[in-house]
């Protein structure tokens, strides 16, 4: 899950590769380094650290060439360390490369490498791959016979893209596993992990498939499969803007997107409400809709944030559509070969479309013979790709590491999708309608529960050295308590759990005492008495309660230390509502404590290693 950027063409490579990589920082951040090449050399610097660091440590040094490549990245082989950092080379710096993956039989190449007296410098599985095109082309004339015949002898995933001084003016470039995009320019080519770090200067891309391989000069491109056949591939132009993905003003990425909320919800929704008719609907699964329709049961697999949502679809699909619905870690889904059968549905539900764990149990399922949807963020994404069928969410580009308005258009999404399906059950037109209407009304109400900001940093500032939260929730908001709990737990390091508020008792009610602040999502629906009574059982131990709470709620003010009044919807929707002060909560702390909270500690934005 490393960010990898490349460049050839007239104008100077280091700039653009630098601002390429800060773009794709979220992707990984524990060292960083570049490459170029000039004069038939190449030469390479790294640094510990982030992009900046790297920078610090180039200092004046003379960076020039019109072809290079650079990398950020996120440790999975070897510490992260300078040495470790990529760009990777052969014995002479003749072959120079970045990585993002994991060549799964690097050991064994590493050892027959060794044996034929190769010298490594790193604990890296990516120095593996350099040796090995260094080793085949002693044997080939051809140096890109000598890449593409490497690649066949790699186990794992890969993008890779590599400079070579035997051909100094070309970049070489191939995907398996990990995401590689190349920007068409006016006589100038890059290559990217994704689109974003090159759309300051083109939005015409290529998207690699995998077992594809481009070589790629001043004159232009060939693509073509590791089996060596030439493939055309199509130019698409990327729509969205840059503008989008900067600040905006906010201090934080995180902010500007937990405030974007309001727009993102109604944008995953334009388009799709049929209003008379009192359905939902969505395109991208017109090819698969018999199959959806039918489904007998339905499977989510989803990581992190985007489970949470899944778990949120499970409750609205079984109580309006009446189709059992399992929800799984898509790492557990992969491995344990679940029961599925061909009338079945998976939904893969991920915000970047790239997290592998989601596309290998999207694979499985696939391989059982399952119809298989998407519920993704990123346009053009391998589980876009790889699904038969899908929706956007229309979030844009997301880049705090901690997911939040991807939440809040993964559950509107799952609510049409609920919508359409029920429909054509036993919902009725007139319900339809009713829950039409109430979604239009969404963008509203989570512009209100926005205005909570003001005493979420009040509560912020009291429990901010707090070392444990509980947060509790019952039916569709004990999902929000899962993903409260886990925004607070990433970027400010405090340990959180969420639980059902009644399994308190079975377990976390022996933690409570005053120094433990208790989050509870305590507004009106069906569990909202059975909630009162697991307040008072916090409170008689003499815990700290926060209440989200049902504007107009007078009762529970005299019950607990704060409440945060948002707006209520129907039971189904309140997630997308409820969540808002709890990322207003976890981001507070963590600014007050210090943390970075675009990029914290360990995480990434996009996890593609298993
Ligand atoms: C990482 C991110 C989380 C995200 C999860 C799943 O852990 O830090 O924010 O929820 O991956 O990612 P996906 O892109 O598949 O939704």
């Amino acid at each position: 899950m490393c960010g990898i950027v490349g460049y050839i063409g007239q104008r100077e490579a280091y700039p653009i590769l630098i601002n390429g990589l800060k773009r794709l920082e979220y992707r990984g951040y524990d060292s960083a380094g570049v490459a170029l090449t000039k004069n038939g050399h190449i030469s390479i610097e790294k640094q510990v650290g982030k992009i900046s660091a790297l920078e610090k440590w180039i200092g004046d040094k003379s960076m020039d060439g019109t072809v290079g490549i650079a990398h950020t990245r996120w440790a999975t082989h070897g510490e992260p360390n300078q040495t470790n950092a990529h760009p990777h080379s052969d014995t002479n710096n003749d072959i120079v490369l970045v990585h993002n993956g994991i060549i799964e039989n690097y050991d064994t190449l590493r050892q027959m490498l060794i044996s034929k007296g190769h010298v490594f410098r790193t604990e890296t599985d990516t120095e593996t791959i350099a040796h090995l095109i260094e080793e085949i082309y002693k044997s080939t004339d051809s140096f890109e016979e000598a890449f593409r015949a490497a690649l066949l002898e790699l186990d794992g995933t890969y993008g890779l893209v590599l400079i070579t001084r035997h051909e100094p003016g070309k970049l070489y470039a191939a995907r398996k596993g990990s995401p590689l995009v190349i920007g068409v320019g006016d006589g100038e080519y890059f290559v990217a992990s994704d689109a974003s770090a090159v759309l300051a200067h083109t939005r015409d891309m290529i998207y690699l498939e995998d077992g594809e391989f481009a070589v790629i000069d001043l004159n232009g491109y060939v693509t073509k499969t590791i089996q060596n056949k030439v493939i055309e591939k199509q130019v698409e132009r990327v729509t969205f803007d840059l503008e989008r993905i900067e600040k905006a003003g906010y201090d934080h990425f995180m902010l500007k997107e937990i405030y974007e909320q309001p727009r993102t919800v109604a944008d995953c929704m334009r388009g799709r409400l049929m209003e008379e008719e009192g359905v939902a609907r969505l395109g991208g699964l017109s090819d698969i809709m018999h199959n959806v329709m039918r489904a007998r049961k339905i499977f989510i697999t989803a990581c992190g944030t985007s489970y949470h949502a899944g778990l949120i679809g499970e409750y609205m699909l079984e109580e309006y559509c009446r189709i059992p619905v399992e929800v799984e870690y898509a790492s557990e889904f992969r491995y344990r070969d679940p029961i599925i059968q061909d009338d079945n549905l998976v939904i893969a539900i991920s915000q970047s479309g790239e997290t592998a764990d989601t596309l290998a149990a999207l694979r499985e399922a696939k391989r059982k013979g399952a119809t298989v949807m998407g519920l993704v963020n990123v346009v053009g994404s391998s589980i876009a790709r790889e699904t038969d069928g899908g929706t956007y969410i229309h979030a844009g580009p997301e880049i705090g590491v901690a997911s939040t308005k991807a939440f809040t258009s993964q559950v509107t999404a799952l609510a049409l999708l609920n919508v359409m399906i029920a429909r054509t059950k036993t919902m009725s037109a007139e319900q339809g309608r009713r829950i039409i209407q109430e979604m239009k009304a969404l963008p509203d109400k989570v512009e209100q529960a926005l205005k909570s900001d003001v005493l979420v940093q009040e509560i912020a500032e009291e429990f901010k050295n707090k070392t444990n939260f509980l947060y509790l929730g019952r039916g569709y908001n004990f999902p929000v308590a899962l993903e409260g709990a886990l925004k607070l737990k990433e970027i400010s390091y405090i340990h959180a759990e969420g639980y059902p508020a009644a399994e308190m008792k079975h377990g976390p009610i022996a933690l409570i005492d005053e120094d433990m602040p208790v989050v509870v999502i305590a507004t009106k629906d069906s569990t909202y008495e059975k909630i009162i009574s697991n307040i008072q059982e916090v409170k008689a131990r003499k815990g700290r309660v926060i209440a989200v709470v049902s504007e107009g709620d007078e009762k529970l003010k005299h019950e607990v230390d704060y409440t945060i009044p948002i707006p209520t919807t129907f039971n189904f929707l309140q997630p997308i509502i409820s969540i808002i002060p709890l990322q207003l909560l976890a981001y507070h702390i963590a600014v007050l404590r210090g943390c970075n909270v675009d990029q914290p500690r360990n995480l990434a934005k996009s996890v593609t290693v298993e």
